[in-house]
């Protein structure tokens, strides 16, 4: 395998290539890494799922580098989701859509619907942009990490993840340093006449109902599925606690203001919800390579971002 790193104009037009022959790349963006392959190839989509240990049956999300593409890859498009798309890409927000005929069931597990979004990331667009100058409309990227496991915000931790199931003989990572935002896109349903949230992410509610001045009520019976929305995700080898009583040994991770308890030892003490969600899943990667058995964490109150960390500890949690 090898990794891409301070990726030049070559080393995007060569990774373009790869990605355009049926290779898998892994992709820096601002939420977390990637593993892309194009999406209307359908060998190289069935190698995400093995390579990441993922059911059949899941979705993946389609990036594409410009609003453009939105009409190739969704039909019947509403207007509050062209405003969203208008505002908020590139960004950290996946629009799901009624699909078009050349987004198949390999890419949306067999429902009428796929979920589309515009990275953020410069090195990641600018793959795109050479991307869709070969041919391509899209590129398939589920988060870089073995099904379940916590999703990777930099190079290195997708090799440690996915290194030993990629051939290194055609397969890449490319090194964009760190994902600036750290939690993934927010995920909204966009097939009804009100958005709805499906994954909490950067890109709020009141971002949402600022832009479009609709939201729909939370609602369960939302027959679309959504992997991320599984009980257990995101999850490190280490117990998560939340606000729990700490032992001696545990780790600990709390706003910066929290006193670190006795005999804990401090993992991480962000300032802000932006550093905490930026980098909540690389402290959770430390802790296992520590070798960390449990840690306690206290959750973030408040909305916004606040609502994302809080969905993702939970999960982690159970
Ligand atoms: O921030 C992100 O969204 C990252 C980066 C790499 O872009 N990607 C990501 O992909 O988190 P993944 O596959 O780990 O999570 C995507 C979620 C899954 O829970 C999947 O079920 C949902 O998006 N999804 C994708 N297409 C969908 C569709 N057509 N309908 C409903 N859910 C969909
Ligand atoms: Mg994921």
């Amino acid at each position: 395998m090898f990794t891409i790193t301070n990726p030049g104009e070559s080393d995007i037009t060569s990774a373009a290539k790869a990605l355009f022959g049926g290779a898998l790349v892994g992709i820096p963006t601002e939420t977390v890494y990637g593993l892309a392959a194009d999406a209307e190839n359908e060998a190289a989509v069935a190698r995400i799922y093995s390579v990441k240990g993922r059911p059949q049956d899941h979705p993946v999300i389609v990036h594409i580098g410009s609003i453009e593409y939105l009409n190739k890859w969704a039909i019947n498009i509403p207007d509050y989701a062209l405003k969203l798309a208008k505002e908020y890409w590139p960004g950290p927000m996946t629009l799901i859509l009624e699909r078009s005929k050349i987004a198949k069931n390999f890419i949306t597990g067999g429902q009428e619907t796929v979920g589309l979004r515009v990275p953020a990331h410069l090195t990641t667009l600018a793959l795109l942009k050479e991307f869709h100058k070969l041919g391509g409309n899209g590129i398939a990227a589920p988060s870089a990490n073995r099904f379940g496991a916590v999703s990777p915000t930099n190079a290195e931790a997708v090799q440690s993840e996915l290194g030993e199931f990629l051939d290194e003989s055609r397969d890449l990572i490319i090194d964009g340093g760190q994902s600036l935002v750290g939690v993934e896109s927010t995920i909204i349903d966009c097939t009804s006449e009100f958005p709805r949230i499906l994954r909490p992410g950067a890109i709020s509610i009141e971002m949402i109902f600022g832009t479009t001045g609709l939201m729909s009520k939370p609602n369960i019976d939302s027959k679309i599925r959504v992997s991320g929305s599984l009980e257990h995700h995101y999850s490190p080898k280490a117990k998560i606690l939340l606000n729990g009583k700490v032992g001696p040994g545990d780790g600990f991770v709390a706003l910066d203001y929290v006193v670190t308890p006795e005999g804990a030892v401090r993992l991480a003490s962000p300032k802000t919800l932006e550093e905490y969600a930026r980098i909540l899943y690389a402290v959770l990667r430390e802790a296992d390579k520590r070798g960390i058995n449990r840690i306690v964490v206290i959750p973030p109150e408040g909305n916004g971002l606040a609502i994302a960390i809080r969905d993702r500890l939970a999960r982690a949690a159970r």
